[in-house]
This record gives structure tokens, C-alpha cells and sequence, in this order.
């Protein structure tokens, strides 16, 4: 018997949270399974009982919405459903000066990654440290380390979730829970169309694979690793995010998120 049997991923309907809950459902971890839309979430539930998933719970919640994370954490709560690994991977960016992104999708940007994030986190959290054990996984990203024109508040949240996880690492040492950020690069999934951003240089150019990020975090993970990174060059574009002044590393990032032809 293992230590941990039951996942709760956001966004598990569509690219690296659909890629690592088909990764759990085929090691046979019980599944609840959270998105938008009660459609897709049905045709994903179907897959991943296929895939050898016990029990597959579905949420329909949206994030970006104040009372999401505890009326998810209800709903687990009513079915007796002990969460112990938490996927909080659901996350979405906006293209676009500042000045020219409209507020309340950036006020709804941060409520989905970062404020139901840590919502999800303090009740999920505060459960497994009664118990001992758990495993949370944290969507960071390059931009975690890189100020990006065109993409400011997105890269800000993902700023966010890194420094918000390097401090529960420090504060979860020896409690038997950890927490492991996931550090991808540009990624081929739904995430560029959705942000308007298609057209970007970086969307052009050859993006990972998701189940390649997805198997990367997964491993992660389960070996309660701290950080890990993703996808060709990552380490090496951290490395030098963290060596070169911010103006330059947003210089560089900005290039990348201009729009070509
Ligand atoms: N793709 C990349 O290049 C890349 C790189 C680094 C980090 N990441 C991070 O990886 C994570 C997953 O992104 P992805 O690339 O896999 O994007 P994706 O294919 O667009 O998937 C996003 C998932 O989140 C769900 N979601 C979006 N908005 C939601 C909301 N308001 N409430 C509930 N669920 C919501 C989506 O489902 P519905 O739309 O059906 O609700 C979908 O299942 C994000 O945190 C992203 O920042 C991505």
C-alpha cells in the first residue's frame, strides 16, 4: 500500500493538468478532477477511469471566481474524499500592453493563479499537516524568474507562486508534507490561443511537449523534489535570469512576446 492514493488537479481538462492527471489515473490514483466546463470535465472523467483511474470525482468550478477554492473544498469534504496530493496547475495570461489588457481580466488572471491558489493551498494544506503526509505540486514557470512586457501580470503571478513556494518548503521541512515547484518553458497547449498570443515569437518556436512537463513534474513530485525544471534551455534560461539585471532579462523576455508574421 502507498503513502498516497487520492489527487485533486485544477485544470486537469486540457494540456499539463490533463497530461498529469492521465499520468495518475494510470498508476491508479483516485482522481477529482476540477475545470470549467461540465462537458469536457465529462469526456476527461471517462478517459482517465479508462486509463485505471479507481474513482474519478468531478468539479465544475472556475477559479477566477472568490468562493471557488472553498466551495471545492466543500464538495471533497461532503464525499469524504481525503485529498492528499494537490495539482495546483489551473493558471491563464492575457497578451497585451498594460495599459491596453482589460482590468477585470487581469483582476481575474490573479484570483485563478494566485488568490484561489492559495486558498486551495491553506485548506488542502493545513489538512495534510494534521495527517503527516502530502505532496503539493506548484505550476511556476520560466517567467517565474523573468519580467515579461506584453505579459506582465501573468509573469508577476507566476513570480508569486515561486516566492509563495519557497517559503512553504522552508516552513514544511520535517512535517512530512512537501512542496515541489514545477518550472516549465514554453509548452505546446492551449495556453497561447487562449492568451491571445498565438502569434507571439515564442509560441512560433518549438514548444514542449506537455506529457514530457507533465512526466518531469510528476517524478517530481512523488520524490517530494523541491524545484524542478522543464523543457529545452530552462535551467539554463533560470541561470541567467538570475545573473543579468531585470531591464535586460524583460528586454529579452519582451522580444519574445512580440507578435510576428
Ligand atoms: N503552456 C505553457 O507554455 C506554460 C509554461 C509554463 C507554465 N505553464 C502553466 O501551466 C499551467 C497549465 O497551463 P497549460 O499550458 O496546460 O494551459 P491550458 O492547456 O490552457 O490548460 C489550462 C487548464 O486550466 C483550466 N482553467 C483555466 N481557467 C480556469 C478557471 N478560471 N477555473 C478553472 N479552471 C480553469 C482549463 O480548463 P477550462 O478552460 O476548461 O476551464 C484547463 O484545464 C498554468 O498554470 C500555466 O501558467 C504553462
Amino acid at each position: 500500500m502507498r503513502d498516497y492514493d487520492t489527487v485533486l488537479i485544477t485544470g486537469a481538462t486540457s494540456g499539463i493538468g490533463y497530461e498529469l492527471a492521465k499520468l495518475f489515473a494510470a498508476d491508479k490514483y483516485n482522481l477529482v478532477v476540477v475545470s470549467r466546463f461540465e462537458r469536457t470535465l465529462h469526456e476527461v472523467t471517462e478517459q482517465f477511469r479508462a486509463l485505471g483511474s479507481p474513482r474519478v470525482v468531478s468539479i465544475v468550478a472556475d477559479l477566477s471566481a472568490a468562493n471557488a477554492a472553498a466551495d471545492i473544498y466543500q464538495q471533497t469534504l461532503l464525499r469524504g474524499i481525503d485529498v492528499n496530493i494537490l495539482i495546483n496547475n489551473a493558471g491563464a495570461a492575457e497578451h497585451g500592453l498594460f495599459c491596453e489588457t482589460n482590468v477585470e481580466r487581469d483582476l481575474s488572471i490573479i484570483q485563478l493563479n494566485i488568490s484561489s491558489m492559495i486558498h486551495l493551498t491553506k485548506l488542502y494544506l493545513c489538512d495534510m499537516l494534521q495527517q503527516k503526509r502530502g505532496r503539493i505540486l506548484q505550476l511556476a514557470s520560466l517567467a517565474s524568474y523573468q519580467p515579461t512586457p506584453l505579459l506582465s501580470v501573468y509573469a508577476a503571478t507566476k513570480a508569486f507562486i515561486l516566492s509563495f513556494t519557497d517559503s512553504l518548503i522552508n516552513e514544511l521541512e520535517g512535517t512530512g508534507v512537501t512542496v515541489t515547484a514545477l518550472i516549465p518553458g514554453p509548452t505546446r497547449t492551449d495556453f497561447f490561443r487562449k492568451a491571445h498570443a498565438a502569434q507571439t515569437r515564442t509560441a512560433q518556436n518549438n514548444l514542449a511537449d506537455p506529457a514530457d512537463i507533465a512526466r518531469i513534474g510528476y517524478e517530481a513530485l512523488l520524490k517530494g523534489k523541491h524545484h524542478v525544471t522543464a523543457g529545452s534551455s530552462v535551467k539554463a534560461n533560470v541561470i541567467m535570469s538570475n545573473i543579468l539585471p531585470n531591464e535586460s532579462v524583460a528586454s529579452l523576455a519582451r522580444k519574445n512576446m512580440e507578435i510576428v508574421d
